[in-house]
């Protein structure tokens, strides 16, 4: 499960991506949620359900890439440039510039406001956020390498890869620990609402809203990355290797 990628695995969501189903469907709810005291809790708004789908769809793929990388390696197969590409660029449309930028600009102030002891948090976050072009441009830049020099270039990409995704990884475990529950509890009605507009507006291609089809324009690349990764994340045959080495 994905959650279990940001040790989140005990947590019930409700948002469901319908190509992902083996690592990010939320369990189905019978009935709505009581708290301790038996009353139903409200539903988890709109914005926390985008966030963390997003979370779950760009860990997903953090995880699973390294292990398409490594089985090829040991297969001696060509690497699979062209949806390595697309795997970048949809890095670069989607969670860096739109998801962290409704982060920054959003989000993060609303609960500097609300919650002064947050403040260093904020600040980590708002400096990952920072450098992720940068960070999203060297990988490209390494990719590009390897494919242009060959093998010798193979590890410097693998290697930066690695970082790149446990910074990430990382990131989002601490959005989803510490800002979100905090969020939660500060925000009134109004937040909510605005933070639902703006998160509701876009589309992640591989974070489907239920019941939404995904952007005709971006349904080509959504298609290239799944068809390229194993399942169950992607199309793609399951690795003999399975995803369960890398929760170690
Ligand atoms: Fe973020
Ligand atoms: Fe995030």
């Amino acid at each position: 499960m994905a959650e279990a990628f940001l040790g989140l695995k005990d947590k019930t969501r409700d948002f469901t991506g319908v190509a992902f189903h083996g690592l990010i469907q939320r369990k189905a709810r019978a009935s709505p949620p009581r708290d301790a005291c038996g009353m139903s809790t409200p539903p988890m708004p709109l914005a926390v359900r985008v966030i963390r789908a997003e979370h779950d769809a760009l860990a997903a793929m953090l995880r699973t890439v390294p292990l398409l990388l490594a089985a090829q390696r040991r297969a001696g197969s060509p690497a699979n440039f062209d949806a390595l590409r697309a795997m970048l660029f949809y890095v670069d449309e989607f969670p860096e510039r739109l998801h962290h930028k409704k982060e920054s600009e959003l989000l993060f102030p609303k609960l500097r406001a609300l919650a002064p002891e947050m403040r260093d948090t904020l600040d980590d976050l708002d400096a990952d956020h920072a450098q992720g072009e940068r960070a999203i441009r060297e990988l490209q830049h390494s990719l590009l390498a390897w494919e242009q020099m060959g093998e010798p270039r193979r590890d410097k990409f693998e290697q930066q890869l690695k970082v790149y995704s446990a910074r990430y990884l990382r990131h989002m475990k601490r959005e989803e620990t510490e800002i979100l529950p905090h969020a939660l509890r500060c925000f009134g009605a109004e937040d909510w609402a605005e933070l639902d507009e703006a998160f509701g507006s876009h589309q992640d291609p591989l974070a489907p809203r239920a019941g939404q089809a995904v952007d005709a324009a971006y349904a080509p690349l959504r298609e290239r990355i799944l068809a390229a990764l194993p399942a169950p994340f992607g199309w793609g045959p399951e690795l003999a290797q399975g995803l369960s080495t890398l929760r170690q």
